[in-house]
């Protein structure tokens, strides 16, 4: 990032410097700027995170952790720097990240490593009415498979948790919380205290779904107190293929492994194996080497951003966006008071997908679907919505321009 692109005298970012760091950014689409609004299912990249990818295959690209010649030690201290850096990033103690494919693979090591061999039969796990399908599909195969029954946290008619409903959802059969820790859909961060507390009663383990919440809030896992907790790097402007599993240390030593294969194990006969140390008993075969280094370099990147400050600044874009959108005519908002960066909201007279399609000959990208949260596309009633989704480098303007590119959208369809 250049210099001057944190202007320390005010709360809002240098956006149009921090602009030139991303190169996707600089495209037009129809002869019209770009304008990015999908940022919860993809961050764009910076150069540092680029460069670095490229310059770890250019220079020092070798496996880890096997050889003993220069290069390999050097591509193994890139790739155990970035895990530290990820360590630091959420004040965990290095062997208790593990890197993982993403937040959807990291989800489904619980749902196996631990939950194959802790649930059965009377067992409970508890999830929400607004998870994506990464935080639900993996506890119902698990269900399935143990014979543990699967049960859910309602949403209120405002779209946030029943925390009322949720006192009675969680009780003493309850082995595993899992909830998404800011939703993809609704943009609200959860009560996570409240859940973690009512879980800790009756002894349950607690899981956060932190793929919206790590590139947008300071994550602590301490203060969080969560046993497991799991993010992507490419929702952070890393690249994709890496995500992290952060597990309790002591909890990853006591679970089975996941995948078997190379680097997991200690010592291999032809009958049994023993497992390696944490968090490698959990790292089977080639990691993800290149990408967890530009993980890394994202994480330099943010930090010199500083995180409190990107989330000062999605705040204020999210104020400005629920002043705009919620003018136009026809608008229906599902995002609660109080979500930030994900507005989810449908046009009257047009299906998502179309809307989608119009905004895009305007070089508009917003999603349009149901966002891989069906159960909470049930809750609203609908069965697809769109939604606009902002990172640090989006403006007031381009939040302006989709407010527009709604009007006339409306005015094409009717007439
Ligand atoms: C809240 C939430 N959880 C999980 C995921 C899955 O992440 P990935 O596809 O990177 O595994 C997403 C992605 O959109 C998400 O928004």
């Amino acid at each position: 990032m250049t210099q001057t692109a944190v202007d320390s005298t005010e709360s809002l970012l240098d956006v149009e410097r921090l602009r030139a760091d991303f190169p996707a950014l600089a495209q037009t689409v129809n002869g019209r700027p770009l304008v990015y609004l999908d940022n919860a299912a993809t961050t764009q990249k910076p150069i540092s995170v680029i460069e670095a990818v490229s310059r770890f295959y250019r220079e020092d690209n070798a496996n880890v952790h096997r050889a003993i010649y220069q290069l390999g030690e050097r591509a193994t201290r890139a790739y155990e720097g970035a895990r530290g850096k990820v360590a630091d990033l959420i004040g965990a103690p290095e062997r208790s990240i593990v890197f993982t494919s993403g937040t959807t693979e990291a989800i489904n090591l619980v749902a196996y490593a631990w939950g194959r061999h802790n649930l059965g039969p009377g067992d409970e796990i508890v999830i929400t009415a607004m998870e994506h399908h990464s935080n639900l599909v993996p506890w119902q195969l698990a269900a399935r498979d143990t014979g543990a029954t699967l049960r859910h946290i309602p949403l209120t008619d405002d779209n946030l948790l029943d925390l009322e409903a949720a006192r009675t959802v969680i009780g003493e059969r309850t082995k595993m919380v899992a909830l998404v820790h800011k939703s993809n859909v609704f943009g609200v961060v959860n009560p996570v205290a409240e859940i973690t507390a009512l879980a800790r009663e009756v002894g349950a383990l607690v899981l956060l779904d932190a793929a919206q919440s790590a590139p947008h809030l300071r994550l602590d896992v301490q203060e969080l107190d969560c046993d497991f907790l799991a993010f992507s790097g490419h929702k952070m402007m890393g690249p994709t293929g890496v995500g992290v599993l952060y597990g309790k240390p002591q909890l990853l030593e006591a679970m089975e492994p996941f995948l078997g294969g190379g680097e997991m194990i200690s010592s291999v006969n032809l009958t049994e194996s023993t497992w390696n140390e944490i968090p490698w008993k959990f790292e089977a075969g080639t990691p993800k080497i290149a990408q967890a280094v530009g993980l890394g370099a994202a994480i330099d990147y943010l930090e010199e951003v500083g995180i409190d400050r990107v989330t000062a600044y999605l705040g204020q874009l999210s104020d400005h966006a629920r002043q705009v959108l919620s003018a136009v005519p026809g608008v229906t908002l599902f995002t609660p008071a109080g979500g930030s960066s994900v507005f989810l909201f449908n046009l009257e007279g047009i299906h998502p997908h179309d809307l989608a399609q119009l905004l895009d000959q305007e070089g508009i990208a917003v999603r349009a679907g149901h966002h891989c949260a069906q159960p909470a596309m049930a809750h609203l009633g609908v069965a697809a919505t769109a939604r606009a989704s902002f990172y640090i480098y989006n403006t007031f303007e381009e939040i302006d321009r989709l407010a527009e590119g709604l009007e006339q959208a409306r005015r094409f369809m009717s007439g």
